[in-house]
């Protein structure tokens, strides 16, 4: 029977509760997890959001009803205790904030039952995954769900306050809008009273930020929920949320300076960690020729070396193949792992293929400073032994080769470099490598849409010095576009925003658009930029990746109260879900959806 909390009040949260508060009668309340019967004596963990509480059922204390109460809770039940707090008479216990206390219990009321969970309440359990998705409200009450969800918290909270501080003003933007272009699907949303007419949800504020700007706004900031419909994986969901900034007057430095103060505010109050700025700053180029990627993990070596031109004219096709195509042919030294057993070779092999490559061509020194190689009986003893000092390869490394297109060279080994150091335990979760990643090519060109399209947005400037270069060589043009990576993982990017139209239309000139498609599509920008706009420029953080790092998680699922699946539903809710049919009337909608 649930019982009302009428004349209640809770004093204290659990663990608010310390050996100071010896000899006080407090009210606490919350749900039962472990129990003890003890016959005379029963125990019960109270546990509410800030953590776990000794109670004592004593028939002495709590009197013939409240025992025979105390004897039927089961785990999860939510109840009210009025007791005494009393010093533990049983062994410490060191793992508890208030181990070294417990409440001797006066009164209890049942405020509600509990079925029995599906899965315990306790971290460290092995749970599926769709189990704790489908009850995630029970999820949410495990500890480290709760602290996460915390460290969340404390982060916006921080955030806002900080950049209060430095001037931006918190500003919300439309979440029914026109399509805005970052490059995924657009959610959409039907018009009842415009039939045929569709909203978009925004895949970020980015247009309006840059509104923002044109209206004076000078410094706008929001916490901003975005919508992308892609492909998911662990650091992405459809609905995330974005630390979202846009400024006026400013140029990289600017935007740099005030982002990485963030940063170090929120490492050294919220996690104690002191963090050196400034940041190390790498072009896309240099990134991409020494990692393989454009947001690569640092905290290890495991560098990528050209061998182009120690082989471009040995006998082994492979290698001359790729070179002759345009392609290059590249390496990584895995140190220590000359004795990698074959059979692990050929899975880093098969691994590599899923990143493109068409084979995985491999060298390992022997300690007696022979070799081991795929390939070494079509090199001279020369043409090895320059291969591998190019490597800085030694007795018992493990030299791993990709031979194709540039694209496909990177991909591969940036891929493997990282799960290498993944196998190896090289990710450190303790060591915070941050940096900058700028210089990042304007354009990119799409053999699927035969055409160059924008790597960041069509709004990015492009670096000064490259304007010329528009017409003869779009593919070599910068961008003032910078990336801020931590441990090899995006957490966010922004662009110095181009703010004059003759270099705004160049630009839609060469992603192909025409003046009358431009305008359709984003004539409400270019007409504000005819009124008068300031040079701006800004950045997004992903909220949720920037949590996952602090809280040391591997998902950003882990970070998200209520997150989806692989297939963008949600196993809670159900959705997405089929309507009414009426609902899709009012909104003049057929689906032409057959079942197979
Ligand atoms: P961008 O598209 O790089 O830039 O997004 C900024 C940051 O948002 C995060 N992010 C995501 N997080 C979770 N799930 C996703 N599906 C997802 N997609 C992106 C990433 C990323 O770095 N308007 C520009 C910013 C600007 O130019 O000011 C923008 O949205 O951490
Ligand atoms: P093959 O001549 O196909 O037997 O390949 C000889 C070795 O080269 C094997 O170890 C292959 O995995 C490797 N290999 C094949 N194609 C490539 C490539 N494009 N890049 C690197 N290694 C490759």
């Amino acid at each position: 029977m649930a019982e009302s909390m009428q004349g209640l009040k809770r004093s204290h949260r659990c663990t608010e509760l310390s050996n100071q508060n010896i000899g006080e009668t407090v009210t606490v309340m919350g749900w039962v997890g472990r129990r003890r019967n003890l016959g005379s004596l029963i125990f019960v963990d109270l546990r509410d959001r800030s953590g776990i509480l000794q109670i004592i059922f004593d028939e002495k204390d709590v009197k013939t009803e409240g025992f025979a109460k105390a004897e039927t809770l089961r785990n999860e039940f939510v109840i009210a205790v009025e007791g005494r707090v009393q010093k533990r008479e049983g062994a410490i216990n060191e793992n508890l904030k208030t181990g070294d206390i417990e409440i001797r219990a006066t009164s209890l009321r049942i405020l509600s039952e509990a079925l029995t969970p599906p899965f315990p309440i306790e971290d460290g359990v092995a749970v599926k995954d769709d189990l704790r998705l489908k009850y995630r409200y029970l999820d949410l009450r495990k500890p480290r769900l709760q602290r996460n969800l915390k460290l969340r918290s404390d982060v916006t909270t921080l955030v806002r306050s900080f950049l209060a501080e430095e001037g931006f003003l918190e500003i919300e933007t439309p979440m029914l809008t026109k399509s805005t272009p970052e490059g995924a699907r657009d959610y959409l949303v039907p018009s009842r009273v415009h039939p045929g007419n569709y909203y978009a949800l925004p895949q970020s504020p980015q247009l309006f930020k840059q509104l923002l700007m044109c209206s004076g706004y000078d410094r706008y900031m929001q916490i901003a929920k975005c919508f992308r419909d892609e492909d998911l994986r662990a650091d992405r969901q459809p609905e995330f949320t974005q630390i979202d900034m846009e400024l006026s007057f400013v140029d990289i430095d600017d935007v740099i300076d005030v982002n990485e103060r963030l940063l170090a505010k929120l490492w050294k109050d919220i996690l104690g960690t002191e963090i050196q700025t400034p940041f190390r700053r790498i072009t896309w180029q240099e990134a991409m020729d020494r990692y393989g990627s454009d947001k690569p993990d640092t905290r290890f070596g495991m560098e990528l070396k050209d061998i182009s031109d120690l082989v471009k004219t040995c006998g082994f096709s492979v290698f001359t193949g790729a070179i002759e195509n345009g392609g290059s042919v590249r390496a990584i030294n895995a140190e220590g792992q000359g004795n990698m057993p074959r059979k692990k070779i050929d899975a880093l092999a098969e691994f590599a293929k899923t990143y493109g490559a068409k084979g995985l061509a491999y060298l390992a020194v022997n300690e007696d400073g022979t070799f081991k190689s795929s390939f070494a009986k079509f090199m001279t003893r020369e043409e090895l032994s320059a291969i591998v000092q190019r490597l800085d390869g030694k007795p018992g490394d493990l030299l791993l080769f990709a031979a194709d297109k540039n694209k496909v060279v990177y991909d591969v080994l940036g891929a493997l470099r990282c799960e290498l150091a993944k196998n190896l335990e090289l990710q450190d979760k303790d060591i915070y490598h941050f940096l900058w990643v700028t210089e990042f090519p304007l354009l990119e060109y799409s053999e699927e849409q035969e055409r160059y399209v924008a790597m960041h947005h069509p709004f990015t400037m492009p670096v000064e010095e490259d304007l010329e270069l528009l017409d003869t060589n779009p593919g070599a043009v910068r961008a003032k576009a910078y990336d801020i990576v931590l441990n090899g993982t995006e957490l966010g990017g922004g662009s110095v925003r181009i703010h004059q139209s003759d270099v705004q239309e160049k630009m839609f000139e060469v992603l192909g658009f025409t003046k009358e498609s431009a305008y359709k599509r984003f004539g409400f920008l270019l007409n504000a930029f005819k009124y008068g706009v300031p040079p701006h420029a800004g950045l997004a953080f992903g909220l949720d990746r920037l949590v996952m790092h602090m809280a040391k998680e591997d998902s950003i699922r882990d970070t998200i109260a209520f997150p989806k699946v692989k297939d963008a539903s949600c196993l809670m809710t159900d959705a997405p879900n089929v309507v009414d049919e009426k609902q899709l009337e009012e909104l003049y909608l057929k689906s032409t959806y057959q079942e197979e």
